[in-house]
C-alpha cells in the first residue's frame, strides 16, 4: 500500500502531502501520527523554514475517517493520535502554508485556521458538517473561527454546516489566494519559498506575535476533545456514521 502521507523536503521547505485519494484524503490515526512526527521534526530542524500542507487534485481532505469515528465511538471515543496532532499543530513554530486543491471537509477546513497562508483552487469548497454528524467543532475552531470571521459567519459554518466557496472563504479570512486548480501547488510552494527566504528569526517572532499565546488555543482544543468524545458516543452520531457508511451511490 502506498504511504498515505508523503513527507518531502525541498531546500528549506517541507511538504506534508495527504495521499489517500481513493478516500478523498480522509484522515486515519496512522495518518495523524505521521503528520505529527513531520511537524515535530520540522520544529526541531533549523534547516526547515516553512511547511506546505497539501492534498490531492480535487481533494485536500474529507475530514476524519468516519469508519474510524464509528470504531472509536465503540471503544470510548478516544482518538489519541488526533489529539497529539492538534496539539502539535497549535504549538507548531514554523510558518504553515496550505495548498487546498479541492474539497476541504471537517478538520480539512478547521486545520486551515492554524495555517499562516492558504492557497485554494477556485473550485475548492470548505465544509464543516459537524452538527449533521451529531458532532461539535474541533481543532480549536470554536475559538479561532469567530475571531477570524465573526460570530455570524462562524455560526453558519461551524454550527449550521453551511459550506463556503473559495471566494467566500477568502472573504471570511480563511484563504489568502484563489487560483485555478492546476496552479495551487505551485502558488503555495512559491509562498513557502518567499517565507523561507526571509530572516527566520524575524519571521518566527512576527508569527508568534500575530498568532498569540498557544496555551488558550490548546485549552480550547482539550475542551472540544472531551465534548467531541461524548458526542462520538451519542445515538445521533452513531446513526449519522452508519447512514454515511451504508449509503448507496
Ligand atoms: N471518512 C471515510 N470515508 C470517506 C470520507 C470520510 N470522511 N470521505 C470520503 N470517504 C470515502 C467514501 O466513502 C468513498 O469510499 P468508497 O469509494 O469506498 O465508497 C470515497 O471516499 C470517495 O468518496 P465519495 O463520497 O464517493 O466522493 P464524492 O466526491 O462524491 O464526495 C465528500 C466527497 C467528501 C463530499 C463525501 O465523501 C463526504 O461527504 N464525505 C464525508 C465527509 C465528512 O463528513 N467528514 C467528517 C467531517 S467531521
Amino acid at each position: 500500500m502506498p504511504d498515505q502521507v508523503l513527507v518531502a523536503d525541498d531546500g528549506a521547505v517541507r511538504t506534508i502531502r495527504l495521499n489517500r485519494p481513493e478516500k478523498k484524503n480522509a484522515l486515519t490515526q496512522p495518518m495523524y501520527e505521521v503528520m505529527t512526527r513531520a511537524l515535530a521534526d520540522a520544529a526541531a530542524s533549523d534547516a526547515i523554514r516553512a511547511i506546505v500542507l497539501a492534498g490531492s487534485p480535487g481533494a485536500f481532505c474529507a475530514g476524519a475517517d468516519i469508519a474510524e469515528f464509528l470504531e472509536s465511538a465503540q471503544t470510548g471515543g478516544l482518538r489519541p493520535k488526533t489529539v497529539a496532532f492538534l496539539h502539535a499543530l497549535a504549538r507548531n513554530p514554523k510558518p504553515l502554508v496550505a495548498a487546498v486543491g479541492g474539497l476541504a471537509v471537517g478538520i480539512g477546513t478547521t486545520l486551515l485556521l492554524h495555517c499562516d497562508y492558504v492557497v485554494a483552487a477556485d473550485s475548492a469548497t470548505f465544509a464543516t458538517p459537524f452538527s449533521r454528524l451529531g458532532l461539535i467543532p474541533e481543532a480549536g475552531s470554536s475559538l479561532l473561527a469567530p475571531l477570524r470571521m465573526g460570530h455570524a459567519r462562524a455560526f453558519a459554518m461551524l454550527a449550521m454546516g453551511r459550506p463556503l466557496t473559495a471566494a467566500a472563504a477568502k472573504d471570511a479570512g480563511i484563504v489568502n489566494e484563489v487560483v485555478d486548480a492546476a496552479s495551487v501547488d505551485e502558488t503555495a510552494m512559491k509562498a513557502a519559498q518567499d517565507i523561507a527566504a526571509l530572516p527566520p528569526g524575524a519571521i518566527a517572532v512576527s508569527r508568534q506575535l500575530i498568532r498569540g499565546d498557544p496555551d488558550g488555543v490548546i485549552a480550547r482544543i482539550d475542551t472540544e476533545v472531551e465534548l467531541f468524545r461524548k458526542r462520538l458516543q451519542s445515538d445521533e452520531a452513531r446513526a449519522a456514521f452508519e447512514t454515511f457508511l451504508s449509503r448507496k451511490k
